[in-house]
């Protein structure tokens, strides 16, 4: 068996987590490969809307194995809450959920940093959720983090250790006041390392290679997008991991040649949350519009995002960078109140037309639409391509026919049940 994987190629919040849900009944195991809980994904099914951070979006269905993979970030204070809420809901997740031993540890002031880091930026700032990823990732790969595996001996010896050298930058060189609320933090933060405790804490790259030869199907499920990507999305406006394919290898300690599907998620125009540049960014009344329809706040800070049209050139760089073997379109439906639809299919970059993407999305980059008719007609009640109005079908086959991967699932409302395959 090979291992699916199903990642953004946008700026993130694609909807990564509903198709997740809509897909795991197809698979044994569901696991999440980087990131934490800057990631908000959404579930709406049987009148509950859930949003969940750094547990993988497989747990509302019975008998599937969620594991949280080495290259993912865990705050313990925020996976405590998650557990608190998801048990609310009558989820009890001890038998399901196993995290990885080598998964790292956001401390509480790895978050205290992100809020200095951000501030000294001053307008320059990444517009970062401040869950203290970038510094948590930094001391991974400074060789300097706690793992998941730490809490089971000399805890308290190695998280001191590291307080302190946190506590000295935070002092002498951010000059910032962290006295105030580190106590706090760190109270609920270690009442989570005990809720960690409860859990099956595994060495999740062995479990998950015996769960492939033993012929059983996983599902990788990414955070983030692919324009997010540290080494390959608008740096340095991105997050800390790798979001891309090639992340869930190192994410959970699969090779390359064990990797299957790849199910690449877009909306059906573009949305980004936090700084950095956009080049298809709507700053007017039609901007608005998508923004309020598709109510495109953040999952995790509630911050409104920014809207504009589908950008194909960010779309075949990240297909490209992905190996991208599906197309998922999502939010077909905040597109039904319009008379034409742009997408942007070239950029002009000093005069010059290409569909390469650059460098650098400058402010010299500037987006070239084509534009296509609206369907003008609601969509959330459709059930079948066959209702499709022709408009629909023919922006369908339009990204298509540019970016020579087919799109086989089209969802047209929050709820599992609006999904419709191809
Ligand atoms: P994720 O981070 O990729 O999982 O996406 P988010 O959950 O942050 O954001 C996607 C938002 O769109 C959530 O509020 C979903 O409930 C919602 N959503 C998902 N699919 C659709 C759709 O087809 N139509 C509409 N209108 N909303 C959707
Ligand atoms: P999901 O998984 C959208 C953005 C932040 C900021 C940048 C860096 O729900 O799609 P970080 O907290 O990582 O330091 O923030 O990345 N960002 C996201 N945007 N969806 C996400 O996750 C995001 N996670 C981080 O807004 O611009
Ligand atoms: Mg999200």
């Amino acid at each position: 068996m090979k291992v699916d994987v199903l990642l953004g190629l946008q700026w993130g919040d694609e909807g990564k987590g509903k198709v997740v849900d809509v897909l795991t009944p197809r698979y044994d195991v569901i696991t999440r490969f980087q990131g934490g809980p800057n990631a908000g994904h959404t579930l709406e099914f049987n009148n509950i809307k859930h949003v969940l951070h750094t547990i993988p979006s497989g747990i509302f269905r019975d008998d599937k194995i969620n594991i949280i993979g080495n290259g993912v970030v865990i705050d313990p204070s925020i996976f405590m809450k998650e557990i608190d809420s998801l048990l609310k809901l009558g989820f009890d997740l001890k038998k399901t959920l196993l995290i990885s031993k080598k998964a790292h540890l956001i401390l509480p002031t790895h978050r205290l940093l992100d809020a200095a880091s951000e501030a000294a930026k001053g307008d320059a700032k990444i517009g970062s959720t401040l869950k203290g990823i970038g510094p948590a990732y930094r001391d991974k790969i400074g060789r300097d983090g706690l793992r998941v595996g730490d809490i089971l001996n000399n805890f308290e010896e190695k998280y001191k250790e590291r307080v302190k050298q946190h506590t000295d930058i935070l002092t002498n060189y951010y000059h910032f006041d962290y006295k105030s609320v580190l106590s706090d933090y760190e109270k609920t933060w270690f009442e989570g390392i005990e809720i960690i405790r409860q859990f099956q804490l595994i060495d999740s790259e062995t479990f998950i290679n015996k769960q492939i030869e033993s012929g059983k199907s996983v599902i990788a499920e990414g955070a983030q997008g692919t324009m997010l990507d540290i080494d390959f999305g608008s740096y340095p406006f991105v997050t800390s991991s790798n979001t891309i394919t090639a992340g869930a290898c190192t994410g959970l300690g699969i090779a390359p040649n064990k990797i299957g599907k790849v199910f690449g998620i877009f909306k059906a125009y573009c949305t980004r949350v936090g700084s950095g540049p956009f080049p298809t960014e709507l700053n007017d009344a039609t901007g608005q519009k998508i923004r309020e329809i598709g109510h495109e706040y953040g999952s995790t800070t509630g911050r409104p995002r920014r809207c504009g049209w589908l950008d194909l050139v960010a779309l075949k760089y990240a297909i490209m960078i992905d190996g991208v073997t599906e197309l998922i379109m999502m939010k077909a439906d905040v597109l039904d109140n319009f008379d034409s639809i742009e997408i942007c299919t070239k950029y002009k970059i000093d005069g010059q037309l290409t569909d390469e993407f650059p460098y650098e999305l400058d402010e010299n980059v500037e987006p070239v639409y084509e534009s296509l008719p609206g369907w003008n007609k609601p969509l959330t009640e459709v059930t079948s391509e066959d209702n499709f109005p022709a408009e629909l079908n023919n922006y369908i086959k339009f990204i298509e026919t540019r970016l020579h991967v087919p799109i086989k699932i089209v969802s047209v409302g929050p709820n599992r049940s609006q999904t419709i395959e191809r």
